[in-house]
């Protein structure tokens, strides 16, 4: 049984340091990718607070196979939209641009999809693999400008530690 939830409330340093070790140990040698992100989703989920989805979405084919979008993957929250083309909403603009989004207030953000309508504030974080795109790390939050520089950092270390493993 793992027990990774942090005994206390810690400083972000910390916690990610904490975050990033538990997402190692949870997914060293383990070569399913689903399995990997199911764990991380949990993880995100039990290390930060004030959070109401976290989760990921994958690039994968769209429907008809012509091209690819950003499909609906392993998360905790409620049911969300299950897919994305590039360059639509914050998860979309990650997706195209390379780069993590930070939005404090996700009612300013151009074609923001409302998943949940209690959504706030949103990080997006691209999961690059020999420079494309292979995933986003989806964290949504119900109080406005709850993510910092420090998420930031911390989520694009953890996109950096799976994407071989996802
Ligand atoms: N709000 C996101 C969509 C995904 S959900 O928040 C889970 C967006 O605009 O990309």
């Amino acid at each position: 049984m793992y027990d990774f939830k942090p005994a206390a409330p810690l400083p972000a340093a910390e916690l990610y340091r904490e975050l990033l070790g538990a997402a190692e140990a949870l997914t060293a040698g383990e070569p399913d990718g689903i399995a990997n992100m199911a764990n991380v989703a949990a993880l995100l989920w039990e290390f930060l607070p004030d959070l109401n989805w976290a989760g990921f979405y994958r690039t994968a084919p769209t429907k008809d196979g012509a091209g690819s979008e950003l499909v609906l993957g392993p998360f905790v929250g409620r049911p969300a939209c299950i897919r994305i083309p590039f360059g639509v909403g914050v998860c979309g603009a990650a997706a195209e641009s390379r780069a993590a989004q930070l939005v404090e207030d996700v009612h300013a953000f151009p074609g923001h999809i409302a998943c949940d309508a209690a959504s706030a504030s949103e990080l997006v974080v691209p999961v690059l693999r020999d420079g494309a795109v292979i995933a986003v790390i989806d964290l949504d939050s119900p109080t406005p400008a709850r993510f910092t520089e420090a998420d930031r950092e911390g989520v694009t270390a953890l996109a950096a530690l799976l994407a071989p493993r996802i």
